[in-house]
């Protein structure tokens, strides 16, 4: 087969091996990211056979970790790929028959997907949207096609990978044991950079490693009251109704006795603390102590039934994230609580003044502040 000559198409960096090892890296990283990606999507968007549990309280914060780190971990390994496949792409002619032609073809949504989900997860965890889609639409369908893409992919790709990995032949000369040598170090720099992105990233969320955390986004102990803030209070605007003498928390739908609760009356009730994560999609979390009223206490007082399951409203008029839903486990933890305080102190505006949503094991774009109503059903 003859190829058009790129000036680096005989680079002996380039070999089978190397696209196989990199080719299986990739493999495990995306895989991982597939499924801890499609764990998150169906605890924000729960269809009627899922149930996302309260316990392990942090095991959101594990798994969604794993997702932003095993992604960031992926960009040094793509981009060695695509350069140790590049060449390829412009053999001459494109297809030799119709399987190859499918295996060909199936290469666009499986580079121009992986390009795109890694590029559009690392602009999100910097808070960086430049597209006018939905990030989290895009990202979930795009997923889906990338992943069948790799599935196409390795199948095509089987037969060579295992006899690429085979024990390769001793070299014949000086100059191809230099080339062995030197496809080994363009191996142990691609895995070296990928290892070393993920010491200085994971440390947001490892907190022993946080002080190495210097590619992170964010430091999860800087933000007022020592942890981070996604959307301020001004963003949001909320900064009068929050601060309002008004403030009321209304408890009302599947209920005996609609509340209309003051901040005071919510401090009268019985208190409770609990250590808990904020455990944010971009992949950062932080362990905080949380005082405030429980939200079982709070249906039992309403005389809401057995089992009832809310929605949390904020304060928020408009935009996303503004509400958010806790199932019938959810709402009955010991834990899940509208908090009033963290770590003794009255919550700061921008982390929910007068009262915000905490619960074990959810996402921290779930645990929606500046609350103003739980709608019982
Ligand atoms: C996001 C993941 C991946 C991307 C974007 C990717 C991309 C590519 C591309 C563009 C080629 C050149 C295709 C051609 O023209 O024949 C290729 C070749 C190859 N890939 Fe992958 N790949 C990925 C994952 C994998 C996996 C998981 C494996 C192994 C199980 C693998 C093994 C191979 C092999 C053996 C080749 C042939 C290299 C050669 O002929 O020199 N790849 N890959």
């Amino acid at each position: 087969m003859s190829t058009i000559r790129l000036p680096e198409a005989t680079s002996p960096l380039r070999s089978e091996r190397v696209a196989a090892v990199l080719g299986i890296a990739l493999g495990l990283t995306f895989t991982t990211c597939f499924m801890t990606g499609l764990l998150s999507h169906q605890i924000q968007d729960p269809p009627s056979w899922f149930s996302w549990p309260t316990r392990p309280a942090g095991l959101y914060r594990v798994t969604q970790g794993v997702h932003v780190a095993t992604g960031l971990a992926s960009i040094p390994l793509l981009l060695a790929k695509l350069w140790s496949v590049f060449p390829k792409l412009f053999v001459w002619p494109p297809f030799r028959g119709w399987a190859n032609g499918v295996e060909r073809i199936m290469l666009l949504p499986l580079v121009g997907g992986a390009v795109f989900m890694l590029f559009t997860g690392l602009a999100n965890i910097n808070l960086w949207y430049p597209w006018p889609f939905n990030f989290r639409r895009a990202h979930y369908w795009v997923a889906w096609i990338t992943i069948g893409a790799l599935v196409v992919h390795i199948g095509a790709k089987w037969a060579t990978t295992r006899a690429a990995l085979r024990r390769p032949p001793a070299p014949a000369d000086a100059a191809q044991r230099a080339d062995r040598q030197d496809r080994r170090q363009f191996l142990a720099a691609t895995f070296g950079i990928s290892a070393l992105v993920t010491l200085f990233t994971v440390g947001q969320t490892v907190r022993p490693l946080s002080r190495l955390a210097l590619l992170a986004p964010r430091r999860p102990d800087v933000g007022p009251q020592g942890f981070p803030v996604n959307r301020t209070a001004s963003a949001a605007r909320v900064v009068d109704a929050a601060q309002s003498d008004d403030y009321r928390l209304v408890v009302d739908g599947n209920v005996q006795q609609q509340l209309s609760l003051s901040l005071a009356d919510l401090e009268a009730m019985p208190q409770h603390e609990a250590t808990l994560p904020i455990a944010c999609v971009e992949g950062w979390s932080t362990s905080q102590r949380w005082g405030g009223v429980r939200v079982r206490d709070l249906l039992t007082m309403a005389g809401a039934p057995h089992g009832s399951e809310a929605t949390v409203r904020s304060l928020q008029a408009r935009r996303s994230y503004r509400t958010s839903e806790l199932n019938s486990s959810q709402a009955a933890d010991r834990d899940t609580l509208l908090a009033l305080r963290v770590n003794g102190e009255p919550l700061h505006l921008d982390h929910g003044f007068p009262l915000r949503l905490i619960g074990p094991n959810r996402p921290g774009v779930m645990q929606t502040k500046w609350v103003e109503r739980l709608e019982v059903r």
